[in-house]
């Protein structure tokens, strides 16, 4: 008997054994990537939540607080490309608003580096890729993306903006107090070099620098002393504005105790030298810099904190409207649409002028098990993802996001010739296919796919710590994995931003479609908030003729009229309880025979609004969206499920529906 039960034991073991390890292993695979991505992301700074905290325990009768930013690049806001970025002019706004409210007496002052490219004292790495910006487009898209900046640093109510030299030109006719001109070693300019503000009964004087190196200080000592004498006597606290290295900055320091911090615009780590507190930004508007001024007997004269910008803090409505126009301004106007740079220029095949691209779908038919596991990726809706966002005409964000974006025979923006190359295609990774398919040989295709091509898209800025991920998520791409569940389809879609946009299109008396509603909904609701749903109709509409003309407009259905109401009515329970909508559902599957007011009752709806709600005009013109959606996709049966805009194959997900109503 021992015998038996041991021998069942092992051959449990030996079953179950493998398929156990294999869930273990991915699901360690998965906390692995989640942990590192979260890890990579994170930003050194406070957030505004425990910034304005920390303001609470303090008085603000003894504290000022200089807030600032600078190297902005005309950044209008991070990419949203993953979770914890931050940034942004909309959030930038909120924050100060919230700052302001908490009744600290505040200046709000620009360092400088509004410029999209850095300056070129501070230029540290210039692109591999080539770079064809010297086109008159880039340079308009670029100006208008400065204009923009300075208008909602206007809106946020900048004290002060302390230019570089070649920007002092475009804040002319702005309403800055103050724009300085630097103490530099070319003594003429030292007259405008610093000024004196009050706030909350405090003089704070900011004196703006300009020094190459440690040197240059014995040449302007004399003046810097007079200007140092001279604001010292008139003010109570002294604040460097500072575009020179580093080296000079701690020198300065050393030299003159009396500032109480030295602010610059480029990275670095905050120190102190005696009294003097050195500060930096961070690049691109990421954070918000505070500096704290209080003088508050035994404190130290000076802290520096960098504020988060993460999801956290929500937009301001009016510099979100700001930048709203402008993205619809790029959206519209061609000249705004050029293109600043293209991947992979150093690939021989992408070099090759006979080579051109011809899109995933003619891959397919010679590689139908590479496109199908493809189509489940995430590169497979990466087009969709920009729509959603409402950024498929921004030439910064579709580079990345399509195929073949600035060659002769790829992406291109608006185009309607060219909608076979969105997303991130097999020609991203492979080369561009055309001699391939028509004389398919491993030389003219890119058969190993080299990390650094990965890397093109898959930059520091836009998929952080993705180097240390990569040999993780390989078998993601390699199309070395068995086809995926589509619950690991949803999970590995859930890493991102975004949810998943599930679609599961219908027809509400067919019954494979009730089927798949039995099938998938318990299922779905189990993922919550986490995932959006919508349940779609599969409806058509008769042409106008000549008989018709003018009248309604009238729709069909499959199973006629009785299901066109159904239909509606589900819409409007959707759109009046969408918490019930599926409990609605699951019993209709079970009753479809019967009224269908039984079911609506059963769930506690009610009846007359419904009734009432499927008359009404709206439901027209949201069956017409139906409609278009359906041809969008190309929906040819029901059921067929849809996750990010992309049919997923019925063998992932069909379990028992049997069959499909066309
Ligand atoms: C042309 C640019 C591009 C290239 C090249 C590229 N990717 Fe991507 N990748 C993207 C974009 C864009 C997304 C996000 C798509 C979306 O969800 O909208 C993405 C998403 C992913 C994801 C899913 C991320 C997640 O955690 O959800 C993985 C994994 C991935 N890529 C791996 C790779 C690997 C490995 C390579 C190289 C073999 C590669 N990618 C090459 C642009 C690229
Ligand atoms: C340099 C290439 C690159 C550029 C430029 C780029 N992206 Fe991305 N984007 C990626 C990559 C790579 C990912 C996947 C990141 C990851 O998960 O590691 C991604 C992911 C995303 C996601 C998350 C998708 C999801 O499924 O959760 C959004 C949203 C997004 N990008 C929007 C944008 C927008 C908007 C812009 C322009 C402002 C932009 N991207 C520009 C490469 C890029
Ligand atoms: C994100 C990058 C990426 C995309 C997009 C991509 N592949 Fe691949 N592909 C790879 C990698 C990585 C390998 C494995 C190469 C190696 O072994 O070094 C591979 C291998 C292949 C192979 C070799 C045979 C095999 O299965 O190992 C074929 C064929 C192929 N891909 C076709 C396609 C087709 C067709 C598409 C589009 C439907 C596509 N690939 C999209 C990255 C990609
Ligand atoms: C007409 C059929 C056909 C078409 C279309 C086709 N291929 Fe191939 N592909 C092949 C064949 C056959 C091979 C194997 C060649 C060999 O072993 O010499 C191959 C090999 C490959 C390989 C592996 C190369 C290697 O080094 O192992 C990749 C990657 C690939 N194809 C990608 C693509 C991509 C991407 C497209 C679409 C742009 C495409 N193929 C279109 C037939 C095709």
């Amino acid at each position: 008997m021992k015998k038996y039960i041991l021998l069942t034991l092992i051959l449990t073991v030996v079953v179950v054994g493998p398929f156990v390890y294999q869930q273990w292993s991915e699901a360690k695979r998965l906390r692995y990537i989640r942990e590192t991505k979260q890890l990579a992301s994170q930003i050194d700074a406070t957030s505004l939540a425990d910034y304005i905290q920390q303001l609470k325990q303090i008085s603000p009768d003894s504290t000022q607080l200089l807030l600032f930013t600078g190297n902005t690049q005309a950044q209008l806001e991070p990419c949203g490309c993953f979770i914890g970025q931050s940034g942004g002019l909309p959030r930038r706004a909120k924050a100060l608003s919230y700052i302001r409210e908490s009744g600290f007496p505040s200046l709000l002052v620009d360092l400088g580096g509004i410029q999209p490219s850095q300056p070129l004292n501070m230029k540290s790495h210039s692109f591999e890729s080539d770079d064809l910006s010297t086109d008159n487009g880039i340079i308009m898209r670029d100006q208008h993306r400065v204009q923009t900046t300075l208008t909602a640093m206007e809106m946020m109510g900048y004290d002060a903006f302390f230019p570089f030299d070649a920007e002092t030109g475009i804040v002319q006719n702005k309403k800055f107090d103050l724009s300085f001109t630097s103490l530099d070693s070319d003594l003429t300019q030292g007259s405008g070099s610093y000024s004196i503000k009050t706030i909350g009964g405090k003089r704070i004087a900011m004196i703006a620098l300009n020094l190459k190196d440690p040197m240059e200080i014995a040449s302007v000592s004399e003046q810097l002393n007079l200007i140092m004498s001279e604001v010292q006597e008139h003010s109570d606290f002294v604040v460097g504005l500072s575009h020179s290295p580093i080296e000079v900055n701690r020198a300065l320091a050393r030299e003159y105790p009396s500032f109480s911090a030295i602010l610059s615009p480029s990275e670095g780590e905050t120190e102190r030298i005696g009294d003097v507190l050195l500060a930096y930004c961070s690049s691109k508007g990421k954070t918000l810099g505070a500096l704290m001024l209080s003088d508050g007997v035994g404190d130290t004269p000076a802290k520096v904190q960098q504020i988060a910008l993460t999801e956290s803090v929500s937009d301001d409505p009016d510099v979100r409207k700001l930048l709203d126009d402008f993205y619809h301004q790029v959206a519209t106007d061609h000249q705004f649409q050029i293109i600043s740079h293209r991947l992979f220029s150093s690939e021989p095949l992408e070099q090759d002028d006979r080579n051109s691209y011809i899109g995933s779908q003619a891959c397919q038919e010679c590689h139908q098990k590479e496109f199908s596991q493809w189509s489940h990726s995430s590169h497979a809706t990466a087009f969709n993802t920009l729509r959603t966002v409402g950024r498929e005409y921004y030439p910064e964000c579709v580079t990345c996001h399509v195929t073949g974006l600035g060659y002769e025979s790829g992406y291109e923006i608006g185009n309607p010739e060219r909608e076979h190359f969105v997303d991130v295609g097999c020609e991203t990774c492979h080369g561009p296919g055309k001699q391939h398919a028509y004389t398919p040989l491993k030389e003219n295709i890119r058969g190993q796919v080299p990390e650094k091509v990965c890397m093109e898209c898959h930059t520091p800025e836009h998929s952080p710590g993705f180097d240390q991920l990569i040999e993780y998520v390989m078998s993601e791409v390699d199309h070395s994995r068995t086809e995926l569940s589509l619950k690991q389809i949803l999970e590995q879609r859930m890493r991102g931003p975004m949810k998943p946009e599930v679609e599961l299109f219908v027809m509400s008396y067919c019954p494979f479609g009730v089927q798949a509603e039995q099938e998938l909904l318990p299922f779905f609701e189990t993922y919550g908030d986490t995932i959006d749903f919508k349940l779609r109709f599969i409806v058509g509409k008769e042409e106008a003729s000549a008989e018709n003309a003018g009248e309604d407009i009238r729709f069909t259905s499959l199973h006629g009229e009785p299901e066109l109401i159904e239909n509606k009515r589900q819409m409007v329970i959707a759109e009046l309880y969408p918490d019930k909508l599926f409990d609605y559902l699951l019993c209709r599957a079970d009753h479809l025979e019967e009224a269908w007011v039984h079911c609506a009752k059963d769930v506690g709806l009610d009846v007359g609004r419904i009734a009432e709600a499927v008359e009404s005009q709206k439901i027209t013109l949201d069956l017409v969206e139906e409609i278009q959606r359906k041809e969008a996709l190309d929906i040819k049966g029901s059921p067929t499920l849809v996750i990010d805009g992309r049919i997923i194959d019925g063998n992932l997900w069909r379990g028992k529906v049997s069959g499909s109503c066309r």
